[in-house]
């Protein structure tokens, strides 16, 4: 039987959840990164956009599309900062996937588990490539919501074992430790940036704040370590004074996108950097030395949630983790979706 067209695969907050924990959360980790990995080599397939934001006092809500020709996906998400308080995510996204010959999707599926995933997979990809080798000591700054997801990522793909956290509010940091205990890291709790930061190797900043932060000062930035910037994603939103900027070689996902929303927003619109998928490639080196400090200016590209859509449809295949919709209409003859909704209301004998 083929399968009805008026179906669609969904993807509740449910079924994502019990999909993570049935694959095991950092192999999940680990075979996504191996998604945005296979997708970034072949970069140039696909339709590339900085994503359509809507910015307002409080927050922002974007749109992320791209397609490779043959796939097309997109996701919303929102940004605001304040949402924590009010006991909402700062992060909330849901994302389609859709077949270009026909323009039908082919799955609907929860993302604010998926984009924490898919954030973090992305973030110790560029760690891969760009931290230190044998790197196991991380100072996570901004213990929130992504946090353990980050420190599972870079424990997967890099070795890191050794966090040092810190948040301005303790009890996120709490939260932290308990979520990780037990998970075989060697957890420090710090009282200040500048705790946090002595020692380690990279430094992830995944703070939320609706302003220019400085979470990091050039003070406290050693040659060669690696910074991973994840919560500077918005027009007046970064977490670097620009004198760390400059003393970094610079990677981003997809320049134009990073230019107007990155850290690299405090630069002038030409300096330079480099795209992840050139380092990906081998067109553009990595890490060139040991003293050298880098840093991967995380904003988030529409490709790594093509990816992830992509890796979940294929997990699908084999676990079962979703619920039919019904979200397409389909009348028996396709010109009749008028009849459709007549026939709907006369009971017996509907399409
Ligand atoms: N780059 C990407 O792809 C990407 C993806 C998702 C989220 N983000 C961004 O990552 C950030 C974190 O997201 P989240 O969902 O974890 O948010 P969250 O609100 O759950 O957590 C943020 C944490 O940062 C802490 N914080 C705020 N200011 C701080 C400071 N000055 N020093 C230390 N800690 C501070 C808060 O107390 C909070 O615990 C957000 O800015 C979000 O927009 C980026």
């Amino acid at each position: 039987m083929p399968p009805a067209l008026n179906i669609v695969p969904f993807v509740s907050v449910d079924h994502m959840m019990r999909l993570v924990l049935a694959v095991g959360i950092e192999r999940f980790l680990t075979e996504l990164a191996g998604f945005i990995e296979e997708d970034f080599r072949r970069w140039s397939a696909f339709d590339k956009t900085p994503r359509i934001a809507s910015h307002s006092p409080d927050g922002v809500i974007e749109l992320m599309p791209t397609s490779d020709g043959t796939t097309y996906g997109f996701k919303y998400v929102n940004g605001h900062p304040k949402n924590v308080r009010a006991g909402r995510q700062t992060v909330a996204a849901f994302g389609v996937l859709a077949d270009v010959g026909n323009g039908y999707p082919m799955l609907l599926t929860e993302m604010t588990i998926l984009t924490a995933l898919r954030t973090a997979a992305t973030s110790a990809l560029a760690g891969k490539y760009l931290a230190p080798p044998g790197a196991r000591t991380m100072a996570l700054i901004g213990n929130g919501a992504q946090a353990e997801f980050q420190a599972l990522a870079f424990r997967a793909l890099v070795g890191v074992d050794r966090l040092r956290l810190y948040d301005i509010d303790p009890a996120a940091t709490e939260k932290c430790v308990r979520n990780l205990a037990g998970l075989g890291f060697d957890l420090r709790r710090c009282a200040s940036v500048a705790a946090a930061v002595e020692g380690a190797e990279i430094v992830t900043t995944v703070t939320a704040d609706r302003q220019n932060a400085t979470i990091l000062t050039d003070n406290l930035v050693g040659a060669g370590l690696h910074i991973n910037g994840v919560g500077g994603d918005c027009p007046g939103k970064t977490e670097l004074h620009p004198d760390v900027l400059l003393r970094c070689a610079i990677f981003v996902e997809y320049a134009p996108q990073s230019r107007i929303e990155g850290e690299i927003q405090q630069l002038p619109p030409d300096h330079p950097v480099t795209e992840l998928w050139e380092v990906i490639t081998g067109r553009a080196p990595g890490r060139r030395d040991a003293g050298q400090t880098t840093l991967f200016d995380s904003v988030g590209f529409a490709v790594e949630d093509f990816s992830a859509l992509r890796y979940v449809r294929e997990k699908l295949r084999t676990h079962p983790f979703y619920a039919d919709l019904d979200l397409l209409a389909d009348p028996d003859e396709p010109r009749d979706l008028f009849g459709m909704l007549l026939r709907a209301g006369a009971g017996p004998g509907r399409d």
